[in-house]
């Protein structure tokens, strides 16, 4: 296939596959945090699976899954009788977040250009030729997943109004029109709904009306402004390989579109805003692989998408009290309202064809002290105290309350054990001691501790309101003893960390040999039947993950011996994975074992070779996590950064053709450049 990337900037396809339209859709996203649309063309609709998904609405079909809302699709044009594509050329341009495209069909040309702004987030922007008339519209048939979500209320051709089923949430798409001549014209649609005010439709005219009267240049260049102050803040330069600095800064693109700028009710969900997969919903992979990120290139994002935990932590302690614990245990699959729409079967059987259970819901518990993780680091990076008034330090402490709630004490072991767990390895479901997860939880309780210690000498009247109302203090004292008796699991004779208690004495085997078992090619491999149940096959890092955060730990001999003892064991069935075994290996001085990994996680959305479908269900869209894993390497494994008390320091280990990398960064308030070569670091305030 003919794609390519055009300059440092552009990506581009020069021919039409129908095969790769799903992928396309996925790879020439645009976005604002507010809504993510699918790069499909202007006269594809449901069956192309064109897609303008709104960020925060979801909605349930009775007996169906709870998922995002696509809304009417307001770039819908099409010319009657168009013939045969015969020539295509579409273009991404990252650094203005603009989507071109021009194709000849047997009986027309058709050109266009849009953008979903960046300055006003309710609105998109679309510039359309052709060489004979075409009608546009607003489309209401649009794809769903889990079935059609919407009444209609209203419809013509430049306005349509609906309301979803569940909720009866009203959205408004208006539109108008400003013709260039017979055959081309531009068009200003905005979306409203009923959660972002009274009279979306009011609301989402007058935006349009605005909009035109603004004009696209003025419009397009306040779009193009924002971007531009994004790249200021976080783009990285690759000396030496130009596909890696492509790849990086077409991942950097990707989590830029999905990352709420103006609201911190939302947040990111595991396949961006690309559609409705995985339910719309936002998993840990927010808080352990974005949140980093933007800490340390826009902490306002960073502070949004911890604020979202803090707005949903009484659907996470909803959830602790349904399951029979204390405190709060968040959701697996987060949506408004922080309560879990995980389901309980999430798979397929491969002998029976029936549902399967899953525990991801039940058991994957570290998720709260990832959430705890990034606030942490988020404080400890920017000095931002006040995220612990705005509701973290309640947040932080409702998850110490939980996992004290969760433990077993041992009385003949004397220690504390976390016992029937899933860890972020969920092909091995249901076990004790996961390292990854006591680790974190270890970290969780101490931060706890710390953070109410921390408000008690800042801010005692808030502090004595807050324990007033949920009794924190009488408990420190279980939680530091929780922390300080918690059971680590230690590396072995080898130096080897078992992932949990009993893995090393399952079958030895790989992933390539387990391919060789496979009986249907998507067969899933965890569980009940599960191929690698039985193995030590795991589908993504797990304990690489934990000695990736807590590096200062171990020592390398230790590091060294766990990496090369897990990676010939790792599927990397997860997109989550390849960034950890990146980070990892550039530390211990391996940069060309990371580059591998590197180069996969950066270039997740760029090749479509990542999973389609688990079992029957479609699972594909963009991977904003791996992109954020990209950027982790990067800054984190190939430049060594380090931040401390102490200040800020590289080591750099970059890969052997790469002749420098450069990135900016922002620390407790003030911007620095970091240059790193092979053998020097210039750290400077920017
Ligand atoms: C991974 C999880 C991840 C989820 C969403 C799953 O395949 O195992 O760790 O949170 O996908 O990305």
């Amino acid at each position: 296939m003919n794609t390519k990337y055009a300059s440092e900037w552009i990506y581009c396809v020069s021919e039409f596959l129908p095969d790769d339209l799903a992928l396309n859709g996925n790879r020439f996203m645009l976005g604002n945090g507010y809504m993510g649309v699918r790069g499909t063309l202007e006269e594809h609709g449901e069956n192309e699976l064109a897609g303008v998904m709104l960020n925060g609405g979801y909605d349930q079909v009775p007996g169906r899954w709870r998922e995002p809302v696509n809304a009417p699709n307001g770039l819908f044009t099409v010319v009657d009788g168009a013939g045969e594509i015969v020539r295509h050329e579409q273009r991404l341009d990252l650094r203005r977040g603009r989507m071109a495209r021009e194709t000849e069909y047997e009986n027309v040309t058709v050109e266009s250009e849009r953008f979903v702004s960046m300055a006003n987030v309710h609105l998109m922007g679309l510039k359309y030729s052709s060489t004979r008339s075409a009608k546009t519209s607003i489309d209401s048939k649009v794809w769903n997943i889990n079935g059609s979500h919407f009444h209609i209320l209203e419809t013509s051709l430049d306005e349509v109004v609906v309301k979803t089923q569940e909720q009866g949430i009203i959205i408004a798409v208006c539109s108008e029109i400003e013709p260039i001549d017979e055959t081309s014209f531009y068009k200003y649609i905005s979306i409203y709904t009923s959660l972002d005010c009274d009279d979306p439709v009011a609301a989402a005219r007058e935006n349009s009306r605005a909009a035109k009267e603004a004009g696209w240049e003025k419009v397009g260049a306040e779009h193009d402004a924002v971007w531009e102050k994004i790249w200021a803040r976080c783009d990285v330069k690759i000396e030496g390989d130009d596909e890696a600095q492509f790849a990086l800064r077409y991942s950097l693109y990707q989590l830029q579109l999905t990352a709420p700028r103006h609201s911190d009710r939302l947040s990111i969900p595991a396949r961006g805003l690309s559609g409705q997969v995985y339910k719309g919903a936002v998993f840990w992979d927010t808080e352990m692989f974005m949140t980093p990120f933007f800490a340390l290139t826009d902490p306002a994002v960073a502070r949004n998408l911890i604020l979202y935990r803090c707005h949903t932590l009484d659907g996470a302690r909803r959830k602790a009290t349904e399951y029979g614990f204390r405190g709060a245990f968040y959701a697996w699959e987060s949506q408004e309202t922080g309560d879990d729409f995980c389901t309980h079967f999430n798979v397929t059987d491969l002998f029976t064809d029936r549902p399967m259970r899953t525990y991801f819901r039940d058991k994957q518990i570290h998720v709260g002290a990832d959430v705890v993780y990034a606030i942490w680091t988020y404080y400890e990076q920017t000095g931002d105290f006040s995220v612990f008034t705005d509701g973290a330090a309640e947040a932080v402490a409702e998850c110490a309350r939980f996992f004290h709630s969760y433990a077993y004490y041992k009385e003949d072991k004397v220690r504390y054990e976390l016992l029937d767990v899933v860890g972020p390895d969920e092909y091995h479901e249901r076990v004790h001691n996961n390292a990854f997860t006591n680790r974190m939880v270890k970290f969780a309780l101490e931060t706890a501790v710390q953070v109410l210690e921390l408000l008690r000498e800042r801010d005692p009247e808030f502090f004595h309101t807050l324990d007033r109302q949920f009794g924190f203090s009488e408990e420190v004292g279980s939680w530091k003893k929780m922390a300080a008796e918690l059971y680590i699991p230690s590396p072995n004779e080898k130096g080897i960390i078992e992932q949990f208690d009993g893995y090393l004495k399952l079958e030895d085997t790989t992933p390539e040999e387990l391919k060789t078992r496979v009986i249907k090619p998507t067969e899933y491999w965890g569980g009940g039947h599960g191929l690698a149940t039985t193995t030590q096959v795991l589908k993504q890092a797990d304990v690489v993950l934990m000695l990736n955060l807590f590096r200062s730990d171990y020592s390398a001999e230790v590091i060294k011996a766990n990496w090369e003892y897990y990676e010939p064991r790792t599927e990397h069935g997860s997109s989550l994975s390849a960034c950890a075994y990146a980070m990892v290996a550039a530390n211990l001085g391996k940069p060309d074992w990371a580059y591998t990994y590197f180069m996969k996680t950066a270039t997740v959305d760029l090749t479509g070779k990542s999973k389609l479908y688990l079992g029957p269900l479609y699972i594909g869209g963009t991977h904003p996590a791996a992109n954020g894993g990209a950027w982790l390497s990067a800054v984190f494994g190939f430049a060594g950064l380090q931040i401390n008390a102490a200040g800020i320091t590289a080591t750099p280990n970059l890969p052997s053709h790469w002749k420098s990398l450069k990135f900016g960064i922002e620390w407790q308030g003030k911007a620095y450049q970091i240059h790193v070569k092979p053998d020097t670091v210039r750290v400077y305030e920017a």
